[in-house]
């Protein structure tokens, strides 16, 4: 090792450019990792022949304050199947960091302070499964970002500035879920879901959507979980949910949803769980549930004192109100 690190320090100097008292090199997570001003200049395994028996091989880089990645730091290590480099401060994604590491399904950026990735920056990442970008600072994502990403299962983005915009996420053939809670999303644009169409966990909760439109939804009949929990809504409205057939459980907890109309829920025949706590539900036509023959209702109704099990088999319009947070709504027949 300590022969190697000579030659790297004698290759960096000349070729990077870095002088040697810079250049701070440590034994992290079994691996032999060298930083220079933040920059992460190599990668290697600390112990070369015990990796050889390794299936999955996990790069773990949390928390090494690393601001940007060196072309080729990756080559040693070119293998591996995880990369974990969340807790540091990345703020561009660039198209050379990951271009050594074709072989990741699994890539955690999480908790960066990242506001852009470059046209192609995952192109060579054709195996990768799962990308995290939670807690970073991306308002918005180039269209060419997910270039390469053919065989993408998850996305999670949570916890960053994004807005939607049409065909955001076209490319992304065989995501499954796909995470943009806490984020700045205030509505839907149509075809923002566009080239999706085996999308099957959609979490959009904690942003500031007011208004859904029906066709936002069309082709994504293969959802099964739509989370929708505390953003603005107020209404909703007749048949906008009519294209997720395969949905069973829904979430509109803590919005601000006055009334459910029988044609609320159109379409939703297959629905095991509804979220309605935290509302301010004051009138409810029970139509809107007759077609739900297993659904559960959080936190349900009570009528006439008792609380409602089987809500598909109650028939009329109901004046209720929200006693506190998680109790039953009390209805009384109008
Ligand atoms: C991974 O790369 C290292 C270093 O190049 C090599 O020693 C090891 O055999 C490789 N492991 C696998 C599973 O290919
Ligand atoms: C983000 O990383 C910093 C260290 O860089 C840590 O102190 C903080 O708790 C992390 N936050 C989250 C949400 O993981
Ligand atoms: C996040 O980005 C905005 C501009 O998009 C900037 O004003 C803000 O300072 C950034 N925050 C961090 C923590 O980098
Ligand atoms: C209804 O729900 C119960 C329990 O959640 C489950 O065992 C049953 O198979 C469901 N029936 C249908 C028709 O989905």
């Amino acid at each position: 090792m300590r022969f190697l690190l000579l030659v790297y320090l004698l290759l960096s100097v000349t070729a990077e450019d870095v002088s040697v008292d810079e250049m701070d090199c440590q034994v992290y997570n079994n691996l032999y990792v060298c930083l220079a001003n933040g920059v992460l200049q190599s990668v290697a395994f600390e112990d070369v022949n015990a990796v050889q028996t390794i299936e999955d091989i996990e790069l773990h880089l949390e928390g090494l304050e690393i601001v940007d990645i060196a072309k080729d730091a990756f080559l040693e290590v070119a293998n591996s199947s995880a990369l974990y480099i969340r807790d540091n401060e990345l703020t561009v994604i660039s198209r050379h960091y990951f271009t050594a590491l074709d072989q990741l399904t699994y890539l955690d950026l999480k908790n960066n302070t990242i506001v852009d990735i470059e046209d192609a920056a995952f192109a060579r990442l054709r195996n990768l499964e799962s990308l995290l970008l939670d807690y970073n600072n991306i308002s918005t994502l180039r269209p060419g970002a997910w270039k390469g990403l053919n065989d993408l299962h998850e996305l999670y983005a949570t916890n960053n500035n994004i807005v939607l915009k049409r065909n955001m996420f076209r490319g992304l053939r065989h995501l499954e879920t796909l995470a943009l809670d806490s984020n700045e999303i205030t509505e839907v644009p149509i075809g923002a879901f566009n080239g999706l169409p085996h999308i099957d966990l959609l979490y959009l909760s904690r942003n500031k959507i007011s208004t859904i439109q029906p066709e936002i939804f069309r082709g994504l009949g293969e959802i099964n979980e739509l989370d929708l929990g505390r953003n603005q809504l107020k209404t909703v409205s007749g048949g906008i949910f009519r294209y997720l057939r395969n949905l069973n459980s829904l979430w509109l907890n803590g919005n601000h949803i006055v009334m459910l109309k029988a044609d609320a829920f159109e379409g939703l025949d297959n629905l095991l769980l509804l979220f309605l706590n935290s509302n301010e539900l004051r009138f409810v036509d029970m139509a809107a549930f007759n077609r739900m023959k297993n659904v559960t209702v959080d936190p349900g109704f009570k009528i006439r004192d008792s609380l409602v099990d089987n809500v598909y088999k109650v028939h009329g319009r109901f004046r209720c109100n929200s006693v506190a947070f998680q109790f039953p709504y009390e209805c009384t027949e109008i």
